[in-house]
């Protein structure tokens, strides 16, 4: 594969809920794309179609949910047309997932060596136990479980909630993956071992060189972590950037307000102060932005409310999703 080439690369996606006599977007023509080895943050409020853009990819969608149009390119394949078969021979292989939550993840009744062991044999049905126990051990190695192989004996209830977080860490790299997407994976831990989790996934991507796509609310773990960012509101991007130019200098007013609503972007883990009002209902978009109702941006008009917005570059190159593209605040 070409290094400079996307590893992922969504490109127009739309997805939705058709009823007998309505269609409901879910996803509005999002863009996103990640290079090998790229830590890629994608941020927005609850209910901005993070979780939909990721499972979109896996072809994990909930069953009432279709992509309506667009391609989600996998090293060049069409992951949104393929079949059950060619999306289960990815997942897990070379697309890694970590979400919330892991205890749905981990089956409290399995010894927790077994599980990352069957995770390899999987996609490796010709090892051998003993060669998916070494596997298994050096992956748990890696994502700083200490005592491993005592470790492995022990069932999910006998882990602390971040030893558990890490377990499911190294389930999803067992495989050796190419990409890896990890949804909200520590926001049910405490702040500290929130910190030591971030740790372990910027670790695996600097010894394995997986690619990364890290959902989360946390502005302040996108900052520390991410190499490019993009913002998602009402299941459209907003704006699409490096790190540094987000939080130096953003250009579309929902980003704005975002930034503006994190206390410290230097205390990870600090709760999301809001942003007044609330987002659209995804049946009821206004036309036009669909950030208009809440914009508080000097520059906002009549336009806002009537012509629809879409993710655009500026005259100097940077992408938003504003009409108001090449106004500067501080011009
Ligand atoms: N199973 C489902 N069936 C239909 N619609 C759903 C389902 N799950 C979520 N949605 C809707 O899809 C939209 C996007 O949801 P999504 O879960 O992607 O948001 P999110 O950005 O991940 O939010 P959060 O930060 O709360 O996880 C929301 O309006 C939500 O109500
Ligand atoms: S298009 Fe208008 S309403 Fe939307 S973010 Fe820009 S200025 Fe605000
Ligand atoms: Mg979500």
């Amino acid at each position: 594969m070409n290094a400079a080439a996307p590893l992922l690369e969504i490109r127009g996606l739309h997805a939705g809920i058709s009823g007998t006599s309505d269609h409901v977007g879910i996803l509005r023509d999002v863009a996103l794309s990640i290079r090998p080895g790229e830590m890629v943050g994608v941020v927005g409020e609850s209910g901005s179609g993070k979780s939909m853009t990721a499972l979109s990819v896996l072809g994990l969608l909930p069953p009432a949910v279709r992509v309506t149009a667009g391609s989600v390119l996998f090293d060049g394949q069409d992951l949104a047309t393929a079949s059950a078969r060619t999306l289960r021979a990815v997942r897990g292989r070379r697309i890694g997932m970590i979400f919330q939550d892991p205890m749905t993840t981990l089956d409290p009744v399995v010894r927790v060596g077994r599980q990352i062991e069957e995770a390899y044999r999987i996609h490796h049905p010709r090892a051998s136990r003993a060669e998916a126990r070494e596997r298994a051990a050096a992956v748990l190695d890696l994502v700083g479980v200490p005592d491993v192989r005592e470790r492995m004996r022990q069932y999910p209830h006998q882990w602390s909630g971040g030893m558990r977080q890490r377990a499911v860490i190294a389930m999803a790299l067992v495989n050796d993956p190419e990409l890896l997407i990890a949804d909200e994976p520590t926001t049910a831990l405490d702040a500290t071992i929130q910190a030591q989790v971030l740790e372990v996934l910027a670790r695996a991507r600097e010894q394995l060189g997986v690619a990364i796509m890290l959902i989360t609310h946390d502005l302040g773990v996108v900052a520390q972590y991410a190499d490019r960012v993009v913002v998602m509101y009402a299941g459209q991007m907003m704006e699409s950037a490096s790190t540094g130019e987000l939080f130096d200098d953003c250009r579309h007013p929902y980003s704005k307000a975002l930034i503006r609503s994190r206390p410290s972007l230097a205390e990870p883990g600090a709760p999301l102060a809001t942003i007044p009002g609330q987002p659209p209902s995804l049946d009821q978009l206004p036309t036009g932005c669909p950030f208009a109702p809440r914009c508080t941006a000097p520059y906002r008009s009549e336009r806002c409310a009537t012509e629809t917005t879409a993710l655009k570059a500026s005259i100097d190159g940077r992408l938003s999703a504003c009409h108001y593209r090449d106004i500067r605040e501080d011009a």
